[in-house]
């Protein structure tokens, strides 16, 4: 027994021992894993990325970050290719939606033995061993149950989308059209895009409400929408409008606090980060995963954000 025990405590240190696939990479026999996201200085996303970070060193893996320096979807795919041939162990990519190129390379990652986590935004109808994040069409409808309670009269909604390609949002604005269905006093008058900057944001809603005055309510589907539509509506002084945002940027919990925005829908990006990281530890310790992983989202609205409330337990702090 006791030469058996050798044997297999010697093979285990041989396997460490051995030269890795991922020369160059991989230092001391730890996972190096690469996280992709959708634009390297958003604070969205540099919030997934401390998570994953912060989970990845507890568990001694190595987290590279890396994204377009602004939002562009084949400057995504050339990262993901770029990752594949540096042979990570592990790539973390946000789902870009329909865009077959990107799924032919998850594929072959995939083939690889490069497994693959879609974050923030599914990739369906590819081999990504899982996706984490938020049910993106039931946020959208959260956010419809939120209007609706929120507005009692006849009102026209401007919607601002992080971008019009992007699945996260399309199905963020699906959850809500379907909550409108039994609200016929609220309309939809127009959907535009932010392209996930606050100052396009910004210039979006002065243009929207300029051509459309009788928009009295506004709906931002991405984390700097919130901020930008702020700012329009107080350049514009249009006091009047009611202002329902994503995520909670310390801009936004300001907006909220000082009863510019009414609320806010919340998700977890932290917890998306740290929790794609330990599905990565559970995948490499052969136990089953569920291929979707949904991650909660709340409402913050002016009383949640009181002290010791539970929601203001919840925040991404
Ligand atoms: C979040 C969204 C991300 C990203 C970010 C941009 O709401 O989940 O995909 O678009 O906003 O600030």
């Amino acid at each position: 027994a006791l030469l058996l025990q050798f044997f297999s405590s010697s093979a285990t240190i041989r396997k460490l021992a051995e030269p890795s696939v991922n020369d160059g990479l991989e230092s001391a026999g730890r996972k190096h894993i690469v996280l992709i996201s959708q634009e390297r200085d958003n604070p969205f996303w540099l919030a997934i990325a401390e998570g994953a970070r912060a989970a990845a060193e507890s568990l001694g893996m190595e987290l590279e970050y890396t994204g377009p320096l602004r939002i562009n979807q084949g400057e995504q795919t050339q990262l993901l290719k770029k990752a594949i041939a540096a042979k990570a162990d592990a790539i973390l990519i946000q789902g870009l939606g329909d865009s077959s190129s990107y799924k032919e390379w998850i594929d072959r990652a995939n083939k690889r033995h490069i497994p693959i986590i879609a974050i923030d935004t599914d990739e369906p109808g590819s081999q990504r061993i899982a996706y984490v994040g938020t049910d993106n069409f039931k946020a959208g409808r959260q956010m419809g149950e939120l209007v609706a309670a929120r507005t009692t009269e006849e009102g026209l909604i401007g919607v601002l989308l992080g971008n019009e390609q992007a699945a996260n949002q399309q199905l963020r604005l699906a959850g809500l059209q379907a909550a409108l269905k039994g609200q016929p006093r609220l309309r939809i008058a127009e959907v535009r895009s932010s392209n996930i900057s606050r100052l396009e944001a910004q210039q979006q809603t002065e243009d929207l409400l300029a051509s459309q005055p009788n928009i009295r309510i506004l709906v931002g589907f991405s984390a700097l929408d919130g901020a930008g539509m702020m700012e329009a509506a107080s350049r514009l002084g249009r006091g009047d409008i009611q202002i329902f945002a994503f995520d909670d940027l310390d801009i936004t919990m300001e907006g909220i606090r000082g009863g510019r925005i009414e609320a806010s829908i919340v998700q977890q990006p932290r917890k998306m980060g740290a929790q794609a990281i330990e599905l990565l530890s559970n995948h490499w310790q052969g136990e089953p995963i569920s291929q979707e992983q949904f991650t909660d989202t709340f409402v913050l609205d002016a009383d949640a954000l009181t002290a010791g409330s539970p929601a203001e337990e919840r925040l991404n702090r």
